[in-house]
């Protein structure tokens, strides 16, 4: 079928989307909602049998809907009609929710369903679970949907209609956290509802901010509502049942903003708190804590759940250490796990944008993570394997390619290339680590066709060796078995000789130095050369702006 997909942005949602129905032989183009009259000529110039809307912010225009079969991707049970049905469902605690395929119509989400599909609720925050089981969630229904339009089927049922399941957008009010009454759950029940968007707002030192990324602190205390600790760049804040953690803030005050790391964002009063310190400097390993190491028949598993998968110059130096100190242990194997909902996604370009000099903060930023691709690449006491359990793009997919294996979940989106973010170059080592794997010209190919791929296409030409899942246990069992096997005396030993040869072998050919000495040259130029694409990429990234024109290896049906 041709399908053209029409969303706000092509988010995590959207690119699974359409590595999926690529991969089942559909032909797709994406446009951006940009403006009703783009839409309508998007639908005239790709002539789809369908219009797939996983991700809109407005109503599809009434010419498409009408002459177009319109699906919309909504995340809820067949009823829950409204913008904030996630919200809704975690602050309300509900057990069971949904995703549901609905034909587009006048009014809002009152269509025909064409089809559905279930999921448990999972204490978790409201991105995680949009990327994992509203995703999951969507990937089945929208195929029930296609197959049954392929069939000649209709719509499995017409809704009763009327306003009683149409559920407002949330607002502040109905979030807002008493702290001197409202315990550590129903806190982190009211921050998840609104993380990663919009964020819970709030006053912190005498100034209101959104919080983000909370975590149950049940080992601390102090009089609810103060602010009692900092580990790294979270804080740690008082309730009535003992504490919670928090990890990001956007101002609200003032100017449009960005969330940030905590600490950063409040400034003195942050380094007035008492310091916890974390795994990875020297510290015990705190519950809840974003560096975690675990260790099982000779194999260390190092989790690394930063926010967003961004890797800032401080995450970078803590997991090199931690990373450094897992090397120090009796094991043959190091598994780095990532995190739930990304492995990495390369430098911090939040703390970048926040920085004075946001030149000198990328430059800084991506020695650092060369210096850790470095240290796993240079690992010649340890077979080392990276297992994406979450997505990864730009510079994380080639941290990533560092390690000796690379497995994946199944359901992981990879984006590995740079020059979405204004035309960046990327160092990470790319240049060795890419072709080594894929080939020089698929490794052309990767970096200039800027598309999202699927876990099965990736594995399909050897930029990742395997996948399973996508539950839980059939990745984690993979990367358990996995890594035991190599862990095996025999094998390990000629395993750990062979990589050493091969390592003797490529930096007698060409030195490692000389790879990212030749990236960083480049990098150099996009960060304090003439062209200011990269700054300004960013600065659009961060700011989260609105789309003005979609890219044209998206928009297909403009460039045929
Ligand atoms: N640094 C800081 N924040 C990042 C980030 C990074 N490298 N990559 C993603 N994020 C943040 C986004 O700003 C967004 O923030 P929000 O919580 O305020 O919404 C959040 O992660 C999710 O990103 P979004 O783009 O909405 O998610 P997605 O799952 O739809 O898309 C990516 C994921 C990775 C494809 C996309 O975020 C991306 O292209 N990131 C930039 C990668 C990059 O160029 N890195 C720098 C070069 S090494």
């Amino acid at each position: 079928m041709r399908i053209l997909m029409l969303a706000h942005a092509f988010n995590s949602l959207a690119q699974r989307l359409h590595v999926e129905l690529r991969a089942d032989g559909h032909e797709l183009s994406v446009e951006f909602d940009i403006h009703d009259d783009v839409t309508c000529e998007a639908a005239q110039l790709f002539h789809p049998d369908v219009v797939l809307a996983p991700f809109l912010k407005r109503a599809i225009p009434r010419p498409v809907w009408e002459r177009h079969r319109c699906f919309i991707v909504h995340p809820g049970p067949p009823g829950d009609r409204g913008p904030s049905a996630l919200d809704w469902a975690i602050l309300r605690a509900v057990p069971v929710w949904g995703i549901t395929v609905i034909q587009a119509v006048a009014e809002l989400d009152a269509g025909p369903v064409w089809a559905s599909a279930s999921f448990e609720m999972r204490a978790a925050r409201k991105s995680s679970l949009y990327r994992h089981e509203v995703t999951e969630g969507a990937v089945t229904a929208v195929r029930a949907a296609l197959a049954r339009v392929a069939s000649g089927l209709g719509p499995l049922f017409e809704p009763a209609g009327g306003s009683a399941t149409w559920q407002p957008a949330m607002t502040q009010a109905q979030r807002a956290i008493d702290w001197r009454h409202d315990d550590m759950a129903t806190v982190l029940r009211k921050i998840r509802s609104a993380d990663g968007h919009p964020g819970l707002e709030d006053v912190l030192d005498h100034r209101r901010f959104r919080l983000f990324d909370a975590h149950a602190e049940p080992a601390r205390s102090g009089r609810p509502g103060d602010l009692i600790a900092r580990r790294h760049d979270s804080v740690c804040r008082a309730t009535p049942d003992g504490a919670v953690w928090i990890g990001q803030l956007q101002p609200a005050d003032g100017p449009p903003s960005f969330k940030r790391p905590a600490a950063l964002a409040l400034g003195a009063v942050a380094q007035t708190l008492p310091r916890d310190p974390g795994w990875g400097d020297g510290g015990r390993q705190p519950a809840g804590g974003d560096i975690r190491y675990v260790e099982r028949a000779a194999v260390g598993y190092l989790h690394f759940d930063f926010y967003n998968g961004a890797l800032g110059e401080q995450q970078c130096e803590r997991l090199r250490s931690a990373f450094v100190q897992a090397r120090r242990q009796q094991t043959r194997v190091i598994v780095l796990m990532g995190g739930t909902d990304f492995w990495c996604n390369g430098m911090h370009l939040h703390c970048i944008e926040a920085a004075d000099s946001p030149a000198d903060a990328s430059w800084a930023n991506i020695n650092q993570i060369d210096d850790l691709a470095r240290e796993i690449l240079l690992t010649d006491t340890h077979l080392t394997i990276a297992a994406l359990g979450g997505n990864a793009a730009a510079g994380g997919v080639f941290l990533a390619l560092a390690a000796d294996r690379v497995l994946a979940r199944s359901s992981v989106v990879l984006n590995p290339h740079y020059r979405n973010m204004g035309n960046l170059y990327g160092s990470e080592y790319w240049t060795y680590l890419l072709p080594r794997r894929v080939g020089a010209e698929r490794a052309r190919e990767l970096m200039e066709s800027r598309l999202p791929l699927g876990a099965e296409r990736a594995r399909s030409f050897g930029l990742i060796d395997d996948h399973a899942g996508p539950d839980d246990a059939g990745f984690l069992e993979m990367v358990r078995r996995e890594a035991e096997a190599l862990a095996v005396e025999d094998v390990f030993e000629s395993a750990l000789q062979h990589k050493r040869a091969c390592r003797a072998d490529d930096e007698r050919k060409r030195a490692l130095a000389d790879y990212r000495d030749q990236e960083l040259a480049q990098m150099h130029l996009n960060f304090y050369g003439f062209d200011p694409s990269y700054h300004i990429a960013r600065h659009r990234f961060v700011h989260r702006t609105p789309h003005a024109w979609t890219p044209l290896h998206l928009a297909r049906h403009r460039s045929a």
